[in-house]
């Protein structure tokens, strides 16, 4: 089968093909753009990214590319793996030969021998990464697809090109891949493979926590995220690499009374803020919001269910998942901790009356968080009955129009107190100690509870009071 025409030109103008083209011609070696980027041209995916294969030493095609185009590139070589890639303005080509590849049960690595282009299309995960398309000048666009991949691509339709027990068994980071394509193309797994998963699924033990992760961030960022997660769920691979969100599962009751699944209840506010944010750790703030559910869930006789703190546990739970699945333990983990922390604060605010201090409170503690906190707060509300909703909604612009009045009064968001701990020891010739703590909290209190405003004279003259009632007078 070969392109039509208009694509060809749209994809494969430009001097590097023709250069590529030529340089394979030259060396009379049958070269081919493969898989994701040929992936891409048909879903309208520009990429940057470019997969060439030969028949042949990719090594050296890449050199010879590199020595024709000149000035602006830049070549380096991998000679342990076989292959090279070519940096050249914003482009990246990975050149390699074609091989032929077969797999230990005990790793990822795999033996590698020189194959036909056959044999490269073979060893790859699914149908439509299998494409191939010709960049010889004779064949020039010739599109190469054993598998249906294109049909697949037309379908929708993730399947891998062999039986899929080979394929995810020789390397069972294609299971988590598989869901991934199917999250962020909304494509369908094809029953045989889905199977094949849920068959394989103990192998990923062998695949590193980074790989693991990698993907599963990209089912994260995915237009609706729980279309991967459930796959996930459904295949058994989710008890396997994230078990604390599986033990949100399950709606008890009790004396007729229950409560909403967290499960499903995670996955809908993960789907309502995709809408509203493509920041990946807002994301895990919402994957990870009610993580504490199933520790702190209690039957109170009066209360019914409750789960008390889970915001604060979860925030402790925090950690400890991130550690285990190798996400940063850096700033982004403490501001995942952050809004899971705060995440009850702002429906408190508008379930109790809407006060200034608990408004300027709430701005202070989340400082310039406080706007993705009101997006995950606004996506956790998931009640199906939409009158509750709109009410909701409603509430938290009161909120938000409430702290935009503070915060233009107030400036509490970021706020420093006007005096600080220095000053306080040098007024009362105090040493450093807990005391000093206390004096400089009262300022902040103050100022939060709207005793006093937010300047220098007016801390000045509530210091100095409060320092009274401690036996502390100024020194100078
Ligand atoms: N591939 C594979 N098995 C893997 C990883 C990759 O068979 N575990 C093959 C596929 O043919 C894939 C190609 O290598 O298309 C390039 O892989 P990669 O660049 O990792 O992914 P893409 O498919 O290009 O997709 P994306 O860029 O979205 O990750």
């Amino acid at each position: 089968m070969r392109l039509d025409e208009d694509k060809i030109q749209k994809h494969f103008s430009g001097k590097i093909f023709d250069i590529i083209s030529s340089a394979a011609d030259e060396m009379n070696l049958e070269c081919y753009a493969i898989g994701g980027y040929v992936r891409d041209i048909f879903l309208y995916r520009p990429s940057k990214d470019i997969d060439v294969v030969t028949v042949g030493k990719g090594i050296d095609l890449a050199k010879a590319v590199a020595n024709k185009i000149g000035k602006g590139v830049k070549l380096s070589v991998f000679q342990n793996f076989g292959t090279a890639q070519i940096k050249y303005k914003d482009l990246e080509v990975e050149f390699v030969g074609a091989r032929r590849e077969s797999y230990e049960r005990g790793s990822r690595k795999p033996f590698v021998e020189d194959g036909t282009l056959e044999d490269d299309q073979n060893r790859r995960d699914f149908t439509i990464n299998a494409l191939a398309i010709c960049l010889n000048k004779n064949r020039y666009g010739e599109l190469l697809d054993p598998f249906g991949g294109l049909e697949d691509l037309e379908n929708c339709i993730i399947r891998t090109p062999l039986d899929p027990d080979i394929t995810f068994s020789d390397d069972p980071l294609r299971m988590m891949r598989g869901i991934r394509f199917s999250s962020q193309l909304g494509f369908d797994i094809e029953p045989e493979t889905f199977d094949a998963i849920s068959r394989n699924k103990d192998r990923i033990e062998i695949v590193s926590k980074e790989r693991i992760i990698d993907e599963l961030n990209k089912i994260v960022l995915s237009p609706k995220p729980s279309v991967g997660f459930l796959l996930l769920d459904k295949t058994g691979l989710l008890e396997l690499i994230f078990p604390e969100l599986v033990a949100l599962k399950g709606a008890e009751t009790k004396d007729g009374v229950g409560h909403k699944d967290n499960f499903y209840h995670t996955l809908s506010v993960l789907d309502n803020i995709s809408l509203k944010t493509d920041n990946l750790w807002l994301r895990w703030a919402a994957i990870l919001h009610d993580i504490a559910k199933p520790a702190t869930k209690r039957w109170d006789n009066r209360l019914g269910w409750t789960f008390h703190n889970h915001n604060f546990i979860g925030e402790k739970m925090i950690p400890g998942i991130f550690r285990r699945m190798k996400l940063p333990l850096n700033e982004k983990m403490k501001y995942v901790q952050k809004l899971v922390g705060l995440h009850m604060r702002p429906v408190t605010l508008v379930e109790d009356e809407v006060t200034d201090s608990a408004v300027r409170r709430l701005l202070f503690e989340a400082g310039d968080n406080i706007e993705d906190l009101m997006i995950l707060c606004e996506a956790d509300i998931t009640s199906k009955n939409q009158d509750k909703v709109r009410r909701f909604l409603k509430n938290f612009q009161i909120v938000r129009q409430k702290m935009k009045d503070i915060e233009e009064k107030d400036h509490v968001r970021n706020f420093q107190p006007p005096i600080d701990g220095q000053e306080i020891m040098d007024i009362f010739g105090l040493a450093p100690g807990a005391e000093v703590g206390r004096l400089k909290s009262s300022i902040k209190d103050a100022i939060l509870d709207g005793i006093i405003p937010n300047e220098y004279e007016a801390a000045y003259q509530y210091l100095v009071k409060k320092a009274a009632t401690i036996g502390l007078s100024p020194v100078k």
